[in-house]
């Protein structure tokens, strides 16, 4: 079989995958070196797992991701430092005040960046900041800080680590639209502003079929800002069963996301979120969906697979 991450790397990209700390072993942990040349962890980084109880971390599964990468000479994508998902009980149900909430979000910020300086090659430093009409969303940060929440978010992660690329990150705006013009808006404001922002994450979670036209100008306009682009969680879900037809269209459509990321000389590369069907987050939120991913649940590759590898020149 074609190996995804050299194809990759012939063409200057990378090819990623999330990874769950629980599967780094088995066949899951071996595919996962084999074909893939950065990893994302798909929640072991976030700050409800990593800062459960305020003050006291945990560590474990985020340092068992970077091992894992480092054994296998592959990047690592930081994902996620300031998101309003997934956060500790004690700060999403905690009330504090406007300078200390500013506060305990910089120290996340510096504490985080700072444990994996030198190691991660992209920080999704915040994540989901928008709704989708482009305004900003209304997560405990926003509200209580308004805008400049993102500006010291990626301040504080610039000055703990300035190795990283930093990234804004968000879904839903990989076609031109309401909310990718919000976004480009907002990169717009934190430029003029100074804030050492690196890059924009398009997250990617498409429906078979429904590769936006204008997915590629889309990531060619931000990409003309001066930043680098990323697609950093991709899978292209299908109503279940997985029929023989709608594998060759996701096949085709797995192979334009990489065409398009291929076509933009800033685009650095793609990671999947989730690289087997036996392990995706799609089926359990939508329900009757799945199948979302280049491998089926026995680690067979897809047709999606080989579209992929056609793409990065496979023949
Ligand atoms: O760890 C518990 C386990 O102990 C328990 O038995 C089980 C029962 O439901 O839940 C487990 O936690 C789940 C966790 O994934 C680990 O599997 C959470 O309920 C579940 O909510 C969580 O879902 C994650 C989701 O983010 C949370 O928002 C998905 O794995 C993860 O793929 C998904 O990833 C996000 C990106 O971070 C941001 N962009 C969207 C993307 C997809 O939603």
């Amino acid at each position: 079989d074609p190996v995804l991450r050299d194809l990759a790397t012939a063409k200057g990209k990378y090819y990623g995958t999330a990874l769950p700390a629980g599967r780094l072993t088995g066949t899951h942990g071996s595919v996962a070196a084999a074909q893939f040349g950065s990893v994302t962890a798909e929640n072991e980084m976030k700050w409800g797992s990593v800062e459960p109880t305020r003050g006291s971390f945990s560590w474990t599964g985020a340092d068992q991701i970077m091992s894992f990468a480092a054994a296998n000479g592959q990047k690592v994508r930081g994902h996620t430092l300031v998101w309003h998902s997934q956060l500790p009980n004690w700060l999403a149900n905690g009330t504090f005040g406007n300078d200390e909430l500013r506060t305990i979000m910089t120290d996340h910020v510096t504490t985080q960046t700072a444990r994996y300086k030198g190691r991660i090659d992209q920080w999704d430093v915040v994540n989901e900041a928008l709704n989708e009409d482009g305004t900003l969303r209304a997560s405990k940060f926003y509200t209580q800080l308004g805008e400049s929440y993102i500006a010291d978010a990626f301040r504080a992660a610039r000055a703990a680590d300035p190795a990283a690329k930093l990234y804004i990150n968000d879904y839903n705006t990989d076609a031109t639209g309401a909310k990718s013009n919000g976004l480009y808006s907002l990169v717009q404001r934190l430029q003029a502003q100074g804030v050492p922002i690196d890059g924009v994450g398009f997250q990617t979670h498409l429906i078979i079929g429904q590769v936006p036209a204008t997915f590629q100008a889309n990531l060619q306009r931000f990409a003309d800002l001066g930043l680098d682009v990323a697609i950093t969680e991709l899978d292209i879900r299908m109503t279940l069963p997985a029929t023989t037809e709608r594998l060759a269209q996701q096949k085709a459509d797995f192979k334009a996301v990489t065409n398009a990321c291929l076509a933009v000389a800033r685009c650095k590369g793609i990671t999947v979120w989730g690289f087997s069907d036996a392990v995706s987050w799609v089926p359990d939120v939508f329900p009757g969906q799945g199948a979302a991913t280049p491998y089926n649940e026995n680690y067979q590759p897809k047709p999606a697979y080989y579209g992929i590898a056609e793409a990065l020149g496979w023949t």
